[in-house]
């Protein structure tokens, strides 16, 4: 990866865009040709999920999962971003993330993505590639979102908290509604075998049942030593400190305002939520989720 951009010339933040009912911003649509004609391969890994949702984890624990014996070197010299391409990502100075799947050459490919379920392209579902999709219940992920848009410049501008509340309800936001994306994949799933579809809450719970379910799905028996290092490698705090998963490099990031990874709680949202927003939060929420069998915890 060559950064061309000092932090004294980054493009100024991108504007918010409708795309096909979507709130997008140009880095994800600029290259929407070639991302809707991508080639996926049978053995490809796809990690889905509306951001702020454990993206980074969960592709820390396949990339550790599949490589970390294979090309032990690989964790200790390339950052995750290269690891697991983000596969509809087209900013100016990056190589696109259709380009480096294309390029890449060890298998399984790990690819993130954060597109709703309607705008994978079509040779995914042909190839009937795994999927496995991560859900954060919508509180911690707006907070969450909110820390995310403030420290990225690759991101329209925040705003207050107040205003940002108001938009994340009205799905006003990168990658469009928290809740027809959450949905969306839900009813997926129903219909599809090749979907997993993990609780970030889950995760947080019980790590070790989540790894086993994880690891069944898509047909691995690591030993249980591989296991342990797994296990042990993806804590909070050893992301945290690891150059290599959190994000230091990215120069659109400014860790002054914010840590890419940053607290990891379940609740958290308790610290930026006046009793009134919940309020109207949980109101708001009774009303989208009133026709679905999908549920989040907002407390462990
Ligand atoms: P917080 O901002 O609430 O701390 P994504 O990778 O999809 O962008 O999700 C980011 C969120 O996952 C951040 O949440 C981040 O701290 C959290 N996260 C990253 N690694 C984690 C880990 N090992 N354990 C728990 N949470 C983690």
């Amino acid at each position: 990866m060559k950064f061309e951009h000092t932090k004294m010339d980054l493009p100024p933040r991108p504007a918010l865009l409708d795309f096909h009912g979507v709130s997008m911003t140009n880095y994800f649509i600029d290259n929407w040709k070639n991302i809707q004609e991508f080639e996926a391969r049978p053995d490809d890994v796809v990690i889905a999920s509306y951001p702020k949702a454990g993206n980074t984890w969960v592709s820390y624990i396949l990339d550790l999962l599949y490589f970390s014996q294979t090309s032990p070197g690989r964790q200790y010299s390339v950052p995750l971003f290269e690891r697991v391409p983000f596969l509809e990502i087209h900013m100016p100075g990056y190589p696109s993330g259709v380009d480096e799947l294309n390029r890449f050459a060890s298998s399984p490919r790990i690819i993130k993505t954060h597109l709703p379920v309607q705008f994978l392209p079509p040779s995914f579902w042909k190839q009937n590639t795994k999927i496995i999709y991560v859900a954060r219940n919508p509180k911690d992920t707006a907070v969450s979102y909110f820390h995310f848009d403030r420290m990225n410049q690759a991101q329209p501008e925040p705003g207050d908290w107040n205003s940002y509340f108001q938009r994340f309800m009205e799905g006003k936001m990168v990658f469009g509604s928290w809740y027809e994306h959450v949905k969306g994949w839900w009813e997926e799933k129903k219909a599809r075998s090749n979907i997993l579809y993990l609780f970030y809450e889950d995760l947080i719970e019980d790590f070790d049942r989540e790894l086993s379910r994880l690891c069944s799905f898509l047909g691995q028996s690591p030993s249980a030593e591989l296991k342990k290092q797994i296990t042990e490698k993806v804590l909070f705090d050893n992301m945290k400190h690891n150059k290599l998963v959190n994000a230091s490099s990215d120069e659109y990031l400014d860790f002054t305002i914010s840590p890419f990874i940053r607290k990891g709680k379940v609740g958290d949202w308790r610290n930026m939520f006046s009793a009134k927003q919940d309020e109207e939060f949980n109101e708001h929420y009774k009303s989208k989720m009133q026709t679905t069998d999908l549920h989040f915890r907002t407390a462990l």
